[in-house]
């Protein structure tokens, strides 16, 4: 009888029932309306400990030790951003008051951020990452992944790698941004750095590498030579590729297997089908297109074709400064043809999977009992009532933190 707590019972364990939840999301297609979403009205979900323990018809709960009433508001999986550039320092508000008066975005800009980051003390990019962490922790996001790329050297790169992973285990090298300013003349002289002593110093701390493959970043073989060298050193490739232009990176995803293949604004026919018959998640980043006023990737397109999307902020300083799932969520929905189930999906198991985590995304039991209590009676009210604050309660690893 789980009504009484016994002293044995730590409160690490202790159960918790949220009933009278009007519609609960929990990405098990096997339950509810049987819909990706897997959609449960009148639902209730039991954490134990810091797990998800039992979802279902409220009127089938079992007891636990406390309880919560969801009052007829919706319970979703926690977001899973799946692409962030959180440890900076700075910000390039004159570059985005250049833009909004007809300036075009280029990756040039990142030249800016790398100086302000070097210049900035451990202390200075950790209180930053922690700033924009509860931001997104506010907004829903309980798993997020984030990267260096604004250091650029080995000792830059290493200490942002650092700093980044005391905060997440989803950790990404990125030192293959841009050229470093100091290599601009010798392009060959940095891809070894990056792929000898800068990979030494950064592949303890991380998970992924990740390559900016693009017109002025690096051109598809230099891609395919720093995953490949990540790749040998235990890391897991992923990609920025097809943001500004056409071209090989997205093929390249495929080619190496990548979890994931980011942006996917430009897209043939041929990239479109690559994916399609692949593992790699096409992760959309729609606040770059809405902060740099470009074409928004179609996602629909992708949809239609089978590709597995994954929605995600892409929060730096230069082409995306939000750190909001549910703005990301209503701008996909608005913009880029996607249903209000379909982004929200993406938000959350599509995050998971270009993260390939079957542990978060998703409600059912043995998951991590991460999730959000919305002031609405659906998810539905995540694209339908853009930028209204809806989130109201967050459960991190079973615990509440908002
Ligand atoms: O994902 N595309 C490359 N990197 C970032 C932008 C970085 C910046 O402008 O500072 C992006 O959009
Ligand atoms: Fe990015």
């Amino acid at each position: 009888n789980a009504t009484t707590v016994s002293p044995a019972h730590s409160a690490s364990t202790a159960s918790t029932l949220i009933t009278n939840i009007a519609a609960l999301v929990t990405n098990d297609p096997s339950l509810g309306d049987g819909t990706p979403l897997g959609l449960i009205q009148g639902a209730a979900v039991v954490i134990e400990g810091d797990r998800i323990a039992w979802t279902g018809d409220q009127s089938k709960a079992p007891a636990t030790d406390n309880r919560v009433d969801a009052g007829g508001r919706a319970v979703l999986p926690g977001f899973v951003d799946s692409h962030s550039h959180l440890v900076f320092a700075g910000d390039r508000t004159q570059e985005f008051n250049a833009r909004m008066s007809g300036r075009p975005y280029s990756a040039g800009g990142i030249r800016t951020t790398v100086a302000a980051t070097r210049a900035a003390t451990d202390e200075e990019l950790e209180a930053n990452l922690t700033r924009y962490l509860a931001e997104a922790l506010r907004q829903g996001t309980t798993t997020f992944e984030t990267k260096s790329g604004y250091g650029l050297t080995t000792e830059d790169e290493s200490r942002a790698l650092r700093v980044a992973s005391r905060h997440t285990a989803e950790v990404t090298y990125l030192g293959a941004h841009i050229v470093a300013p100091e290599f601009a003349q010798d392009p060959a002289a940095y891809v070894a750095l990056v792929t000898g002593e800068m990979l030494d110093a950064c592949a303890p701390y991380a998970r992924w590498i990740d390559v900016f493959c693009e017109k002025g970043a690096f051109d598809g073989d230099q891609a395919r030579a720093i995953l490949t060298a990540g790749t040998a050193r235990g890391l897991h490739p992923r990609i920025h590729a097809n943001q500004l232009s056409y071209g090989p990176g997205v093929r390249l995803a495929v080619e190496l297997d990548a979890a994931s293949a980011d942006h996917c604004t430009h897209l043939t026919e041929e990239d479109i089908d690559a994916l399609a018959n692949s593992r790699t998640v096409a992760t959309l980043l729609p606040g770059a297109e809405f902060s740099t006023r470009a074409e928004w990737p179609n996602a629909r397109r992708l949809l239609d074709a089978g590709v597995t999307v994954a929605l995600s902020t892409d929060c730096n300083p230069g082409s995306s400064f939000t750190s909001s799932v549910p703005f990301c969520v209503a701008l996909a929905v608005r913009d880029m043809g996607m249903t209000p189930d379909e982004a929200v999906w993406s938000a959350t198991a599509g995050g998971a999977a270009a993260l390939r985590r079957t542990d978060i995304g998703r409600l059912t039991p043995g998951a991590y009992a991460d999730l959000m209590l919305l002031d609405a009676p659906s998810h539905v009210h995540l694209a339908y009532r853009p930028g209204v604050p809806l989130v109201t309660g967050v459960w991190r690893r079973g615990e509440r933190v908002l």
